[in-house]
């Protein structure tokens, strides 16, 4: 058996479901390309069926990446198949992915059908999606609560129908490693025709098992991992691929498997991704939280002053960390930029580095140490702010204990055209929301309002991230300044346009 494991990144597809990740189509071309330089081998760029806004998504993908093979899920039924095969035909390497459920539950309440039925469909679509794409994967959702005999006998026939690929998903995280990785093993030994397919997991990590799910099924002889970035996806997420990655990698003679992965372009990935859909990572999430390299205690840093490997087992360096925080200022240069850009994932032309070099330097005026925070906040504001809808002009506010109620008075622009407001709220911030909100005509209900200081110092640029919700649909937004208030009013106009320009609902109808 190879020891080559495929990484299937569904960072686009599943962790796209992800509430309030939801990305627009430059951001998934943008995501996909970084995911192509991190070498995994297949992205899962969308569900072509689900709307317009997915098929032209997955379409522009699969034209923009030719490295990597790039799937398009569809359910068992041909107009999903067929739509799937119309948005990823132009793809260098395309592969269609069918997924249907095979456990009693999903078949009894979702589906309504027998398992004959399940069985017959399972067969229909993989010999038709077949019949259009030399590369099929099949997967049999709720694999892991699904009967054992009725689950082989699908992979059987899926295999028999032409399926090169099949994945065996923990769709509710509910799995456990020894379990999991026998019912990966068992498969393959009891399905007769089982040398004729890669076998894959897709595990979610409800109980927080997704990584430990994937890597015992991967001892048992799967050769496929389908993960997303920092593990974003459906409900608690889904197997993070900087984990499995890392854990194959750290401990390569326990393992003796290998992935293509550079792993040099894991943190730069994982910050292009917690950028684009406006989601910090967490502090202390493995491999690529800022504290994973940290060391508080002194006991800790004693070690590690004597010998790094006291307290470490990857270098920061590996995952593609500077490991020194490398600060910008004043009298720094274009080729210290450029470093920084590249280790923190943005891969920009001449003509961008240098309109961010100029705003670095406006910067570095005000405040004395730029750091990696700023460069990206910088880089979001000059480079990848999306036309908008509406867009902040001027601000000026009133506040303060005097007994005045606080008042924001706004000019922005509505379609490139100027509108002024003034209004009243119970702080600074709820004043200009309150008259932005006027301005526009939509009463977004605000979830969430967060405000950290972009790096230490009083100097600080400040910076908000709101999460909004408007007639059923949500979107985060994000705004940096050195003023909190004003940060606050981009945010929120981040958020709008998101909103504004939110592709349509996807619909995952039930079969
Ligand atoms: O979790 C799941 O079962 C899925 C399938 C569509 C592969 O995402
Ligand atoms: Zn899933």
């Amino acid at each position: 058996m190879s020891d080559k494991i495929r990484i299937f990144d569904t960072t686009l597809r599943d962790g796209e479901q992800s509430p309030g990740a939801t990305m627009s189509q430059d951001e998934k071309v943008r995501l996909a390309k970084q995911l192509e330089r991190l070498g995994v081998d297949i992205i899962e760029a969308g569900f072509p069926a689900a709307s317009p806004g997915d098929f032209e998504s997955v379409r522009a993908i699969a034209g923009a990446v030719s490295k990597c093979s790039v799937a398009g899920l569809a359910r068992s039924v041909p107009a999903d198949i067929e739509r799937c095969w119309e948005a990823i035909k132009d793809a260098e390497k395309p592969r269609i992915h069918v997924f249907l459920a095979t456990s009693p539950l999903h078949m009894q309440y979702k589906l309504c059908k027998e398992p004959a039925q399940v069985l017959q469909m399972a067969k229909d679509a993989v010999t038709l999606a077949r019949s259009l794409c030399d590369d099929v994967e099949f997967s049999a959702e709720d694999a892991s609560r699904s009967e054992r005999p009725f689950l082989a006998t699908v992979v059987e026939a899926a295999i028999e129908a032409g399926a090169t690929t099949i994945n065996i998903p923990d769709t509710v995280g509910y799995a456990q490693p020894e379990e999991f990785g026998d019912l990966i093993s068992w498969l393959i030994a009891n399905v007769p025709n089982s040398g004729k397919a890669v076998f894959s997991v897709h595990c979610h990590n409800d109980l927080g098992l997704a990584t430990a799910n994937t890597l015992a099924a991967l001892r048992a002889g799967a050769r496929q991992a389908e993960v997303t970035l920092s593990g974003i996806g459906e409900r608690a997420g889904n197997c993070a691929l900087e984990e499995v990655v890392m854990a194959l990698n750290v401990r390569q003679p326990f393992f003796e498997l290998e992935t293509g992965i550079e792993t040099e372009q894991l943190y730069p990935s994982c910050r292009l991704l917690s950028r684009i859909i406006g989601m910090p990572i967490p502090p202390y999430k493995a491999i690529v939280g800022r504290n994973a390299f940290a060391h508080e205690s002194g006991i800790h840093q004693a070690g590690m002053l004597k010998n790094r490997q006291t307290y470490e087992i990857m270098t920061p360096q590996s995952i593609g960390r500077s490991g020194t925080d490398i600060v910008l200022g004043k009298h720094s240069g274009r080729t210290a930029l450029t470093a920084k850009l590249k280790e923190l994932g943005f891969n920009l032309n001449d003509e961008q580095t240098a309109t961010v070099f100029e705003a670095v330097k406006r910067l570095a005026d005000k405040k004395k140490k730029i750091f990696d925070e700023d460069v990206e906040a910088l880089v979001l504001e000059e480079i990848f702010r999306i036309p908008d809808k509406y867009a902040l002009r001027t601000l000026s506010v009133l506040a303060g204990n005097t007994g005045v109620p606080p008042t924001a008075a706004v000019v922005m622009e509505v379609d490139g055209e100027e509108k002024k407001l003034s209004g009243f709220g119970m702080g600074p911030v709820d004043a200009v929301f309150h008259t932005i909100s006027e301005i526009v005509g939509q009463k977004p209900r605000l979830l969430e309002y967060l405000v950290s200081a972009v790096t230490g110092g009083t100097d600080a640029q400040g910076e908000v991230t709101v999460r909004m919700e408007l007639a059923g649909k949500n979107a985060v937004g994000r705004g940096s300044d050195g003023d909190i208030i004003v940060a606050s009013a981009k945010a929120y106009l981040n958020a709008l346009n998101r909103l504004a320009k939110k592709e349509e609902k996807r619909e995952w109808a039930v079969l």
